[in-house]
């Protein structure tokens, strides 16, 4: 492992101004989504679809730090034959690639996922870093919508999971992204959300440190403390930024370089505006760089505007330089509500 190397690139995912693009949902995921816009879901179109995102110049070389990418992505070339890898790798940005196999039923716990993928990994991600992979993502599950959960035992074996996967990381030279997602889906209020990602964080922090992965070269990808998506009375701006920021400074530890938020479902202005006030209010009080790996928040104005057809192009590189700018700018704390509405 060359942890100073690790760590180099564990800072630029979250260098000031730019943040990640999370373009590596599974064949499953992207089939929804082009399913909403009445695409079908061909490995052309697949094709043609990433390769637009990562060929939207401004966007990527200005605020866009990294690119995760599905195991099909990082193998396909575009439609000239330049490998999408090198296309992100020109515009600047770091290539990564998703490697958890997805969240299956936990046994005995109903309800309950538990993300596989561990076997064989050490293998694959030797191939992904040939492939020009420098950072990796694991995505492990909770779900607190229901009585119950999450257990105990979903955590522990999902944290487990997570930290297996970040060492084997580390060994591979390839960053870990660590993503313990406590789903928004659901009625419950934010301190709830408060309560189970605090125990999560700190659970996941344990199990890194009993694994000996080093923190230095990890980046934490966390949903953000938050009411659920159908809870009566939904927490405002400063309040998510406020509880976040609290559960974050109890739980995290100040080794880490970068955090990197998933968007979970919120709408996109939600989504970069709570970034937005952590990083406005916050910034003295936090000792790790606060950014995005947005999926759907970055790519939901894009995938609409674009709807499959090649004259959609240039409109929808332009939604997606949007969104990818407005992000870029709550990382700094930059962003308002009046630049949002003048572009
Ligand atoms: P969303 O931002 O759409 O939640 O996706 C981010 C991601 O990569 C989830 O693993």
């Amino acid at each position: 492992m060359n942890l100073i190397e690790l760590n180099k690139i564990a800072v630029a995912m979250a260098a000031p101004g730019k943040g990640i693009l999370a373009a590596d949902e599974s064949s499953g995921t992207i089939k929804k989504r082009f399913d909403s816009i009445g695409v079908e879901s061909t490995e052309d179109n697949r094709r043609d679809y990433r390769e637009m995102l990562f060929r939207t110049d401004e966007a990527m070389r200005e605020s866009i730090s990294g690119v995760i990418l599905f195991d099909e992505t990082i193998r396909q070339n575009a439609a000239d034959g330049t490998p999408l890898v090198q296309l992100i790798k020109d515009a600047g940005s770091i290539p990564g690639i998703k490697v958890d196999k997805g969240a299956k039923d936990l046994a005995g716990a109903p309800g309950e996922k538990v993300t596989e993928g561990l076997d064989g990994l050490r293998e694959r991600l030797n191939e992904y870093y040939e492939l020009g992979a420098r950072f990796a993502k694991w995505r492990a599950v909770i779900d607190i919508n229901g009585a119950d959960i999450p257990s105990g035992y979903c955590i522990a074996t999902n944290v487990h999971a997570l930290a297996r996967y970040a060492a084997l990381c580390q060994e591979a030279n390839i960053v870990p992204i660590v993503e313990p997602e406590v789903l928004m889906d659901g009625d419950h209020d934010i301190d709830r959300c408060y309560d189970v990602t605090e125990f999560t964080l700190k659970s996941l922090f344990d199990e890194l440190y009993a694994q000996d992965v080093a923190l230095e070269g990890t980046v934490l990808k966390p949903n953000m403390v938050i009411s659920g998506k159908k809870s009566e009375n939904r927490a405002g701006v400063s309040e998510v930024a406020e509880k976040t920021v609290r559960c974050f400074r109890a739980a995290v530890p100040a080794a880490l370089p970068s955090i990197v938020f998933l968007s979970g479902g919120q709408s996109d202005e939600e989504a970069t505006a709570h970034l937005n006030a952590m990083n406005a209010e916050y910034a003295d009080k936090m000792p790790w760089a606060l950014s995005f790996s947005y999926g759907r928040a970055l790519q939901a104005a894009p995938l609409q505007a674009w709807s499959g057809k090649p004259e959609n192009v240039a409109a929808a590189q332009a939604a997606f330089a949007h969104r990818a700018k407005m992000n870029g700018l709550a990382t700094t704390g930059e962003w308002s509500d009046g630049l949002e509405k003048a572009a």
